[in-house]
């Protein structure tokens, strides 16, 4: 089997480092990419969102199955333009990824099938929508970007001025461009927040062990809101009882409401979850795996990833009994300083073997190049350091012991990743 991975982060490569445990795999290519993936697949520069370039390389390069990881080129329908090549893929289709592409479907489908989430209204006038949120005064007031803005379109106002602000930036200055001419204005909810993904073929759906991610650039989740400094699993918080009102309340709802509309979903469904005090409620649906929720989710799946991907593509998931490690994992991203704003590139890297790798970690690369044999950085997010343990202390202390024996000019990481969650 010949299996191309699109997509070239942290997430991809911990796809490709499990694709790679299969026997039936002869070769992983991925597209585009980087310089620590290609120790473990063969890059092939085509762009993450040219579809047709890269259904023309799977069709001219005997490709036999496709895994489609990032939201941009699942939004735009890579999956359908590859299907109909006809080549098998893992990945929803377009009329089923719109559940990450527009917030105000899948609030609509939330409010339509009784799934909990947050109350809300849809705007798609900047003065309606500010004059709801002064009207109302109850802050923090959340305003999302109906459409993909880069994990960033999410934005809380404390007070009238920030919401004046939020809705400047997303609805008047188009920061995000056309994702924001419609947004979402929800209550805020509290509790703690775990991510929960999930494999369906559409018509049962098996969810992997929970994790939880840290967005905030600094410690103590100040700073600014980034695509993810780390990440544990499974989470504390998420008990055996949560996890069964989960599934009754809204993971199984979900698969059957995307039925009911004719959009059936297969692949990796995400779960944004906040437990509230009144129960677990959605923040949010990605139509992918998360990153860097994947990097401490797959090292502890025992079953074969690739047969899991197959089965939710030939709809025989429910044959499969999926098993976890009963142990725990930890990932601590190391980022270019400056990120999420502005960074320099190009630093060498210190502490990797010649396959990009140090011992007794995992190294996820997400934005590095090979050059002259050495590991540069070459995007915000970097490196992974991920670490599995017999509990979350063990895997913690692992990663951070690795992460101080591995850097580059000017890096930036959070050294309290997991640190709440330590000794409960
Ligand atoms: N870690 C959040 C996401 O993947 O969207």
């Amino acid at each position: 089997m010949r299996v191309l991975v699109v997509g070239s982060g942290g997430r991809e490569h911990a796809v490709i480092r499990k694709l790679k445990e299969n026997k039936d795999i002869e070769q992983i290519i991925c597209a585009p990419g980087n310089g620590g993936i290609a120790a473990d697949a063969e890059c092939v520069n085509i762009k993450a969102t040219d579809v047709i370039g890269m259904a023309d390389y799977a069709t001219s390069n005997d490709i036999d199955f496709v895994v489609v990881t990032p939201d941009d080129p699942l939004a735009l329908g890579m999956v359908d333009a590859i299907e109909a090549r006809g080549i098998p893929c893992f990945g929803p289709l377009k009329n089923a990824a719109v559940i990450e592409a527009s917030k105000v479907f899948s609030k609509n489908l939330m409010k339509k099938y009784g799934i909990p989430t947050a109350a809300y209204e849809v705007f798609d006038d900047a003065g309606k929508a500010l004059a709801y949120i002064l009207e109302r005064n109850q802050y923090p007031a959340v305003i999302k970007a109906d459409g993909l803005a880069l994990g960033k379109g999410v934005l809380i106002a404390q007070n009238e001025e920030e919401a004046r602000e939020a809705v400047k930036e997303l609805m008047v200055d188009h920061s995000f461009g056309t994702a924001g001419n419609r947004v979402v204005v929800e209550d805020f909810m509290t509790g703690p927040e775990v991510s929960v993904l999930a494999f369906t073929d559409g018509k049962v759906i098996c969810p992997m062990v929970s994790s939880m991610d840290h967005k905030r650039a600094n410690d103590n989740d100040e700073g600014l809101n980034t695509g993810g400094m780390g990440t544990i699993a499974p989470s504390p918080f998420y008990t055996e009882a949560v996890a069964g009102r989960c599934m009754k309340e809204i993971f199984e709802p979900t698969v059957a409401a995307m039925n009911a509309e004719g959009r059936t979903f297969r692949g990796c469904l995400y779960f944004g979850l906040m437990i509230t005090p009144d129960g677990p409620k959605v923040v949010e649906y990605n139509c992918r795996f998360g990153d860097p929720e994947t990097q401490v989710v797959l090292p502890l799946l025992k079953t074969d990833l690739f047969t899991i991907m197959q089965a939710c593509h030939d709809g025989t998931l429910g044959d499969l009994n999926i098993e976890w490690r009963d142990q725990a994992c930890a990932c601590v991203i190391e980022a270019s300083g400056g990120y999420p704003q502005s960074y320099a590139k190009g630093y060498e890297i210190h502490g990797l073997d010649e396959n990009g790798q140090h011992e007794g970690v995992t190294v996820y690369h997400a934005g590095t190049k090979l050059e002259d044999g050495k590991y540069l950085t070459n995007g915000g997010r970097v490196l992974g350091i991920t670490a599995l343990g017999n509990n979350l202390n063990e895997a913690l202390d692992k990663a951070y012991a690795a992460v101080k024996e591995i850097g580059f000019r000017d890096m930036h990481y959070r050294t309290d990743i997991g640190g709440k969650l330590r000794n409960l």
